[in-house]
């Protein structure tokens, strides 16, 4: 695809974000060769820093830059010389006048054509105020060139505020100008679940609900809150995961198939799986809702806090680190078939994985020495880490008679050898600048997710409901186990 000539401005240029995962992602792009000949980035924050000074800070001496040491030196001199910074107090509408002469400048020397992205890595609180102030200062016309709007996640605190937000913004820039990023959709191998499902004549015929049985997503961290506790209690694993991220997962699980492989097509019919979600009523929430809280335990030997412990979170806090829950979908593909996704803080491991159960055979042939009476057939979408498809199926155990055995057939996508990788971050930087917005969420579709989480959001403010505690280092509350019911069933634990 074509890649205009343009400038990247991060507001929160000296934030941690832009430090860990934005600079390193135009990196690596730069080193890819992705960018455009006439090319600039622009950090912006209150601090005053020098170019040369930000230079040194997000390129010279940032940890963060993958093997900067196999760079030649002129090439990271080259690098550096595109990066630039503006300081700017965003609350004060007249000083993005500076900005805009900054850009003036780049455009004339550097070619830059008055294409603009415009990157919002801070608090939340400023999203508006920044998109007001480009206004008021002509920065969001597309007169001259385009410019883009890149909004990073929470979006939204509920569904009263993500609809203000979107209004707010929809007041400055198009849609089409707006970019609401969810780090997820970047993901290799979350792609490949599009890829996975429609590129393959094996696997689409049974993805409904008369072979699937169930539907299930896990999001495991082995991490606590690190230092994010502050950010983290306002926030909880519903706002931070579920909303956002696991609801991506489950409509690239239970989409249709798109009409096209393009943005409009495929974000249409996410949305209409947001649109089916069954709204839960009060009894599903106490039922099918399921809300833990890590506590102090000791971990090969060593002693970890409990949440209400960690530096930024209340003595007496109620927010989650870990939710389960079980939903419908009602459409005609999903009818029946229950969805069970968690995500949780404190696990014994890190992993993201969604499993595909088939039902069983109708008619049992043959015994079994696996605990279950009849395997089932199970397709593992492994995202991360081992990123990689397991397939489990049965197979004959070699002797007398048919005993079977579940077996794997698994691929890793190392075996890919040579073949790179890229952050999500990158992927998701150069779609933008090439102007795709297929792995963006839309504002339609944010908001349908929305609508789903809020009534177990305000269920949880005002109810009894308890916040079961689970001990740092387990997969959350035992009783999340009871969600799935039948026979036998549980949760995959993944190793
Ligand atoms: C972020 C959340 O969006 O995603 C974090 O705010 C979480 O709390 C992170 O740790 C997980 O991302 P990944 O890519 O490590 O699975």
């Amino acid at each position: 695809k074509k890649t205009d000539d343009q400038v990247l401005v991060i507001f929160g240029g000296s934030g941690d974000l832009t430090k860990r995962k934005l600079i390193p992602a135009v990196f690596n792009l730069f080193k890819g060769g992705f960018l455009p000949k006439c090319y600039a980035v622009v950090g912006v924050g209150r601090t005053e820093y020098s170019d040369e000074e930000y230079r040194k800070s997000v390129v010279f001496e940032n940890e963060h830059l993958n093997e900067k040491d196999k760079v030649s030196e002129s090439d990271l001199k080259r690098f550096s010389d595109l990066i630039y910074y503006q300081s700017l107090d965003t609350k004060d509408v007249d000083s993005y006048a500076n900005l805009k002469e900054k850009l003036n400048q780049l455009d004339q020397s550097k070619a830059t054509c008055h294409n603009y992205i415009f990157y919002l890595s801070t608090p939340p609180s400023l999203y508006e105020v920044i998109a007001e102030g480009l206004a008021a200062n002509n920065l969001n016309n597309q007169e001259d060139g385009w410019t883009r709007l890149i909004v990073e996640k929470p979006f939204g605190y509920d569904l009263e505020s993500a609809k203000h937000l979107n209004e707010h913004l929809l007041k400055f820039f198009a849609e089409d100008q707006l970019y609401r990023i969810d780090h997820y959709l970047g993901k290799e191998t979350v792609q490949n679940m599009f890829v996975t499902r429609f590129a393959n004549s094996i696997f689409e015929p049974l993805w409904n609900r008369n072979y699937i049985h169930r539907v299930e997503i896990t999001a495991a961290e082995s991490v606590g809150v690190e230092k994010r506790g502050g950010y983290y209690d306002s926030s909880g694993a519903l706002r931070d995961m579920v909303q956002n991220h696991l609801f991506q997962l489950v409509a690239l699980v239970a989409m249709e198939p798109p009409v096209k492989a393009d943005a409009e097509s495929i974000r249409n019919e996410k949305l209409k799986v947001f649109q089916s979600l069954r709204p839960y009523t009060k009894e599903d929430i106490a039922n099918h809702v399921i809300r833990g809280q890590y506590m102090s335990s000791t971990i090969k030997g060593e002693k970890v806090p409990g949440y209400r412990e960690e530096e930024g979170v209340g003595e007496e806090s109620k927010t989650e680190t870990y939710a389960a829950l079980k939903f419908y979908i009602d459409n005609w593909r999903w009818a029946g078939v229950p969805f069970y996704i968690r995500t949780g803080k404190r696990m014994p491991t890190r992993v993201t994985e969604v499993v595909i159960h088939f039902k069983p055979n109708h008619h049992h042939l043959f015994s079994s020495n696996s605990n279950l009476a009849n395997p089932q057939n199970t397709l593992v979408l492994r995202i991360q880490p081992n990123e990689g498809i397991l397939l489990k199926f049965a197979m004959k155990i070699p002797g007398a008679g048919y005993n079977t055995e579940q077996v794997n057939m698994d691929f890793h996508y190392d075996d890919l050898s040579n073949v790179y990788v890229p952050d999500a971050y990158e992927r998701l930087i150069l779609d933008c600048m090439q102007g795709d917005a297929t792995l963006y969420a839309r504002g339609d579709s944010t908001e349908a997710a929305w609508e789903f989480i809020d009534p177990i959001l305000r269920a949880w403010e005002n109810e009894e409901i308890p916040v079961y505690g689970y001990p740092a280092g387990t997969w959350g509350p035992e009783n999340a186990d009871t969600l799935i019911e039948g026979e036998q069933m549980t949760w995959r634990y993944p190793c």
